[in-house]
């Protein structure tokens, strides 16, 4: 939520600090505003909306502009205070002479406000940001050291912030600090910067730092000094980011978000690297840091996550109590914060992010932590502040995900699961070997059904066009499928704003069955050869004579669907426990296009944002 900028160096400051946002877009569009020190000026901009309307705001004003060396951007996700141009970042002291940009919620901003108010400030907009500002300057004029400023005004916040300030003063130099909100430095030759994520940067440099908690970072184009909250200074590692600047390129496709679709087969290949390869032999996966003694034993694990994650997560328990027989407890990650948990070092509690930087789930991962349960983490994200929780780290490998609807990161966590279930099972013994074997191929067949579908999509987009109009649509399934209708659903409402929800196909009876009528399509994933197979087709029986209309996804054949359904998309065949990793693909290209034919903004959905780093 929100993305900062901050850059001091030899390039075109406008231009690097413009595309250091335009690559944090995901983390926000509400509004964009960008601060620049130049020959002793201080020159602030700002637009509402998304930041083509700062690009164009500093293109009609350009000739103020003399030889800015240095500046702070940001893109915001509003939480305190409407998206509008006064609560835009970047924020002022009342003197004008001191920014700040921010990422987070200042949990004490109206105590602070008052005093400050009290003290004589003057307070324009509602936003929490504003109080850091009139902060920071009543502090520098004490100091008179910027550095020391923010330290003595961080030691006062309460909440969530990564912040970035300048002074007027103080030119070409800011000051970085963070608590709960990601930051990082990126190190440069006569440059260096600030950013929320890596892919502000990776363009100049791989160089990088990441900041903890109430770290402060001193950051000038030839030097970079970090100190904790209490002046000391720390000597921090300089990491190398893993990510190709190419990876944040649309490659000719139109949106991110067909990308990252059409991305997935080699994104499972990826996943499998080194872990599958060949059918007689065990998964390989030493990530999980448990001995055998103990997983042996374990007859308990907590998974925890947020949105596409948490439906990955129930397949998880799906996978894991299929396979190795332990019992598994799903829960939204800010749920399980709220109440008192069972958690215990005996269980081991799985978090799943694709940033990482989720707050519910990192603040469920400290809980549990506590409790000293061995914590696995499964992210896209090596890099991020949960993976540093990690007892074991579980990287899936998805590449970045640039649209924010989550697509390629939903099949790699999924196979993630598919290999720890797997591995479970042989360490414990517990599944018939043959039976193994017999997935393990299809795991590794999987990328090649995957791109069977993605070769010929010409029914799911037939089906888009048809169904585009409609307002309403439940998703049903049973058993391990459940989770794709939840997924498809929530892939659909999130791009489309069309509501959709995913449903229990024999739950329909118990409620929701009263909706249904011509306007209410019911969309059914039925796998034969599996378990639900004959009920799921009962229970889409029992639509159609409501009058819905219905939507097949599946494997069968069978001519008989034709004949029941309205709208058929064919998928290849796998084995049902297996076929989450396949089902979710149509169930996104459906939503794309239905989303596309709307006219919709894919990749920017309204209201939302990629890294939801507030609770
Ligand atoms: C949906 C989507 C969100 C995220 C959720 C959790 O497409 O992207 O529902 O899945 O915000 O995010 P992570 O996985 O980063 O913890």
């Amino acid at each position: 939520m929100c993305g900062i900028v901050g850059y001091v160096g030899k390039r075109d400051v406008v231009d690097v600090i413009f595309k250091g946002l335009t690559n944090l877009e995901y983390r926000g569009y509400d509004s964009a505003g960008m601060a620049l020190q130049d020959c002793g000026e201080l020159r602030i901009y700002k637009t509402l909306g998304k930041l083509i309307n700062l690009k164009n705001e500093l293109e009609e004003r350009k000739s103020e502009l003399k030889h800015p060396t240095s500046g702070i951007g940001h893109i915001r996700w509003a939480t305190h205070g409407s998206p509008s141009l006064v609560n835009a970042h970047p924020h002022t002291c009342s003197c004008g002479r001191l920014v700040v940009v921010h990422n987070g919620i200042i949990e004490n901003y109206k105590e602070l406000r008052e005093q400050l108010i009290k003290k004589g400030c003057n307070f324009r907009s509602q936003t929490d940001t504003e109080t850091i500002a009139h902060l920071v300057a009543d502090e520098y004029a004490k100091a008179k050291d910027l550095e020391t400023a923010v330290r003595n005004s961080i030691k006062q916040l309460q909440g969530a912030y990564a912040i970035c300030v300048m002074h007027k003063d103080v030119p070409n130099l800011i000051v970085g600090a963070r608590k709960h909100a990601p930051m990082l430095v990126g190190i440069g030759e006569d440059e260096n910067f600030i950013a929320s994520d890596t892919p502000a940067i990776i363009e100049y440099t791989k160089k990088t730092i990441y900041l903890e908690d109430n770290e402060i970072a001193v950051v000038t184009k030839d030097s970079v000094k970090i100190t904790d909250i209490n002046g000391n200074t720390v000597n921090k590692k300089i990491e190398m980011l893993p990510w190709e600047p190419v990876a944040l390129s649309k490659l000719g496709y139109k949106h991110f978000m067909l990308k990252e679709i059409n991305e997935q087969p080699d994104v499972i290949r990826n996943v499998l690297n080194g872990k599958l390869y060949d059918i007689d032999a065990p998964v390989n996966l030493s990530e999980v840091k448990i001995d055998k003694e103990t997983l042996k034993k374990l007859n308990k694990i907590q998974i925890i996550a947020c949105g596409t994650s948490l439906h990955a997560a129930i397949v998880g328990k799906y996978l894991i109590e299929d396979f190795a027989g332990i019992s598994v407890e799903v829960e939204a990650s800010s749920e399980y914060i709220y109440r008192k948990t069972t958690t215990d070092s005996s269980t081991l509690v799985i978090g799943v992010s694709q940033s990482g930087e989720t707050a519910d789930t990192i603040t469920a991962i400290k809980q549990a932590k506590e409790k000293n349960s061995h914590i696995l983490i499964i992210t896209n994200r090596p890099d991020s502040n949960m993976a540093r929780l990690a007892d074991s780290l579980i990287p899936v490998n998805a590449g970045i995900e640039v649209s924010v609807a989550a697509t390629k990161s939903y099949s790699a966590q999924l196979i993630s699961f598919y290999l720890l279930a797997i591995h479970l099972a042989e360490i414990k013994d517990s599944m018939d070997k043959e039976y193994l074997k017999n997935i393990k191929h299809e795991l590794i067949q999987l990328p090649t059904k995957i791109e069977e579908i993605l070769s010929n999509t010409s029914s799911i987009q037939e089906c888009a066009r048809k169904f585009s109009s409609y307002k309403n649509f439940i998703y049903i399934a049973r058993g391990v499928n459940l989770a794709s209708a939840y997924e498809g659903a929530l892939k659909l409402k999130e791009i489309s704003y069309i509501n959709a929800t995913g449903y229990p196909a024999g739950e329909l009876k118990h409620g929701p069955i009263a909706m249904l009528d011509e306007t209410m399509p019911v969309l059914a994933i039925l796998i034969p050869g599996g378990i639900t197979y004959e009920k799921v087709l009962s229970n889409s029986e029992e639509a159609k004579a409501r009058n819905a209309k219905l939507i097949a996804l599946t494997s069968s054949t069978d001519k008989a669907i034709d004949t029941l359904f309205d709208n058929v998309i064919r998928i290849p065949h796998v084995s049902e426990v297996l076929s989450p990793a396949i089902t979710c693909v149509p169930l996104q290209l459906l939503a794309y296009y239905i989303a596309e034919f709307l006219g919709k903004d894919v990749d920017q959905p309204r209201n939302l944002a990629k890294s939801v780093t507030v609770e």
